[in-house]
């Protein structure tokens, strides 16, 4: 059975430390799908769309990777693509707690998909989208820490990129 692993997440933008752990993902996964949630909810600086192009320009070098977006509940989505486990990112110890209970709550809902936390690369350990934005919005320097077509989207939303 192929191992198919869902990597869920906002992704408003992706940055480089969500490309280290699809990087880090594939060495256990035989293929990976980067899974947008659509959530009317809450107030993104992406739209969907954009979000999906920026995730495939900067994922385009990985052939078994693709983008798909999703609402409702993520166990739903993943038994729907017949994945056997979610995969997600682990920085410090604060991501600890929400995600340890979506994991122990999406294991209640269906037992046959396994959550795997992947520990992040040392470098990007404090990287974050919001701080990204925070730190992009005032015109500071993010490139390195995002893919090239983040920092130019970036740029032009905030009014200061060609
Ligand atoms: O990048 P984010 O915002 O931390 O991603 C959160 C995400 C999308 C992984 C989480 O909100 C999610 O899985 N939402 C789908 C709805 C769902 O299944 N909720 C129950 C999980 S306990």
């Amino acid at each position: 059975m192929e191992r198919l692993a869902i990597y869920p997440g906002s992704f408003d933008p992706v940055t480089n430390g969500h490309v280290d752990i699809v990087e880090r993902g594939l060495k256990l996964f035989d293929r990976i799908i980067v899974a947008v949630l659509l959530n009317p909810s809450k107030q993104f600086l992406f739209s969907v769309e954009e979000r999906l192009e920026m995730l495939r320009d900067s994922l385009k070098k990985f052939t078994t990777v693709e983008t798909d977006s999703f609402d409702g509940l993520l166990v739903n989505f993943a038994k729907e693509k017949n994945a056997r486990a979610i995969l997600k990112g682990m920085r410090a110890v604060s991501d600890f707690e929400h995600e340890f209970q979506m994991a122990l709550m999406n294991r209640r809902m269906n037992r046959e998909i396994q959550t795997v936390f992947l520990m992040t690369g040392f470098r990007w350990i404090f990287t974050s989208s919001s701080i990204i934005k925070e730190v992009a919005r005032f015109g500071g320097d993010v490139s390195g820490m995002v893919p090239l077509i983040v920092n130019q989207k970036l740029k032009q939303k905030y009014g200061y990129g060609s």
